[in-house]
């Protein structure tokens, strides 16, 4: 059984490139020894995280993430069966973004910026293949 999950967090303000790169040294590892596979975006302002694998898996590495401090308000966009992993071969694929496609983005996901919150709408108003449509132009990048 292969679920996928997509959620969206606010990064703590604070975050340096350092706490990312911590962040990324740890979920390659962990998720290489659970055979979770994904993708991560940070927008500058915002971290997009897909995450692939066994649902009991995913349940256990999410408990770990909602709690780190690093970020906040992390919000699942959603979480589904899928027949085939986007990013087989990635631990945790990663991609920061300039601003003109952060905006995109963020719009995509419902951030507002004027306000700079995630609008109440959001939760569950993707499927879970919409959203990974967002991860695809990802792994085009990195397989290029
Ligand atoms: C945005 C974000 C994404 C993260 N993604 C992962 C991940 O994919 N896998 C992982 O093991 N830890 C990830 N972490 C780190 C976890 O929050 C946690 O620090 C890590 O899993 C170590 O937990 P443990 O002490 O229970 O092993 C992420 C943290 C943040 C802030």
């Amino acid at each position: 059984m292969l679920e996928a999950l997509v959620y969206v967090s606010a990064a703590n303000p604070e975050i340096s490139d350092s706490d990312v790169e911590d962040i990324l040294e740890v979920a390659k590892r962990n998720n290489f020894a659970d055979q979770l596979t994904g993708a991560l975006i940070f927008t500058g302002t915002l971290f997009v995280q897909l995450l692939e694998g066994n649902p009991r898996n995913l349940d256990q590495r999410m408990r770990s993430i909602v709690l780190d401090d690093r970020h906040s308000a992390v919000i699942a966009l959603a979480r589904g069966s899928i027949t085939q992993r986007q990013f087989p071969s990635w631990s945790m694929a990663y991609r920061a973004m300039d601003g003109l496609t952060a905006d995109r983005l963020h719009a995509q996901v419902g951030w507002d910026n004027s306000v700079k919150k995630l609008l109440d709408t959001i939760p569950y108003q993707h499927s879970i293949n919409s959203l990974t449509t967002i991860f695809e132009s990802i792994l085009d990048e990195l397989q290029h």
